[in-house]
């Protein structure tokens, strides 16, 4: 018999994501919005350290992994250590539906930026409910954390599916793994200011333009980033630049590298290119650091911890 030892501690990575492409359909009744996205992974990653407590408590802090932490890029107002927290939420719904008499004390590391449209505090709640699952060996599957990261919000159950490339409908929970060849180098630009979700998606104007064709998720799914192009697009763009005029200098910076594709993330402020190598994305990472950039990085998409 094979016994699976149960671990006290746990260190899980939590990746950020770009959006490749984000139509906003309609305005529903609920106050959100139906969506057509495709995400993917990337290799930027925040880290949570999980360790058991005995006294069923769920203690949380977390501290800053980024070498030159602007107040802006991680925002302590935005990152409140009490049940506000996303991680906190997650670990408490999770302790509720499992009926669990367990605590933990997690320790996060962030790297990914706030209000960047990269996803920060979505991957960190996907990421508490994959670990305390493990720690509290609860054994729930996939479906069932899918689940629960929708009670916490949109863009969870993408990073609860632990896969590097999906489309997703409805508000973003309903996801459809999209199969993928060689995953593509990436650079990513941030401005000092970010941008609330809530606010972009209110100054939005939903359902100008089509959908994606079988055409172009074989397309994305073989990695033709030239070819889709003129098919990918971000309809939050619009409203983010009309509110932070940032976005549109950092597109212009963009527009100049010549790149296969490249767009802003989420509802902003990142702006993102795909290149062809490591080293194109390296080199463009220079370009955006000389002019001034505060967070700068080069990758590659579809990382899964
Ligand atoms: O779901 P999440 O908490 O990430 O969403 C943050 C805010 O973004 C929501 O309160 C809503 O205003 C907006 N949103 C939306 N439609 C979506 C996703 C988010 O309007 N599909």
């Amino acid at each position: 018999m094979r016994s699976r030892a149960i671990p006290t501690q746990l260190r899980v990575e939590a990746p950020a994501k770009v959006n490749l492409h984000l139509a906003v359909v309609a305005r529903r009744a609920d106050g959100f919005h139906e969506l057509e996205t495709v995400m993917s992974t990337v290799n930027l990653f925040d880290t949570l350290d999980l360790g058991k407590r005995d006294d069923g408590r769920i203690e949380f802090f977390w501290q800053s992994g980024l070498a030159r932490t602007g107040i802006r890029l991680l925002d302590p107002a935005l990152m409140p250590t009490d049940d506000r927290n996303l991680v906190v939420r997650a670990a408490l719904l999770l302790k509720n539906y499992a009926k669990s008499s367990e605590g933990a004390s997690i320790v996060l590391t962030k790297r990914i930026p706030t209000e960047a449209g990269l996803g920060g505090g979505s991957t960190d709640a996907a990421a508490t409910l994959w670990g305390l699952n493990r720690l509290w060996n609860l054994n729930l599957q996939t479906a069932d954390l899918v689940e629960l990261a929708a009670q916490l919000g949109s863009d969870v159950p993408f990073f609860a599916m632990r896969t590097g490339l999906a489309l997703c409908h409805g508000r973003g929970e309903r996801i459809q793994t999209l199969s993928s060849g060689d995953a593509p180098a990436i650079v990513m630009a941030k401005p000092a200011s970010g941008l609330s979700t809530a606010a972009v998606f209110r100054a939005c104007h939903p359902g100008v333009g089509g959908m994606l064709s079988e055409r172009d998720l074989s397309g994305l799914r073989e990695g033709r980033w030239s070819a889709l192009a003129r098919s990918l697009r971000n309809d939050l763009q619009r409203p983010a630049a009309e509110l932070n005029r940032d976005v549109t200098r950092l597109q212009r910076d963009f527009d100049r590298f010549g790149l296969p594709f490249h767009a802003m993330s989420g509802s902003g402020s990142t702006w993102f290119g795909l290149c062809d190598t490591l080293c194109q994305a390296r080199r463009c990472a220079g370009v955006l650091r000389a002019r001034g950039w505060p967070w700068v990085f080069a990758g590659n998409c579809r990382a899964v911890a």
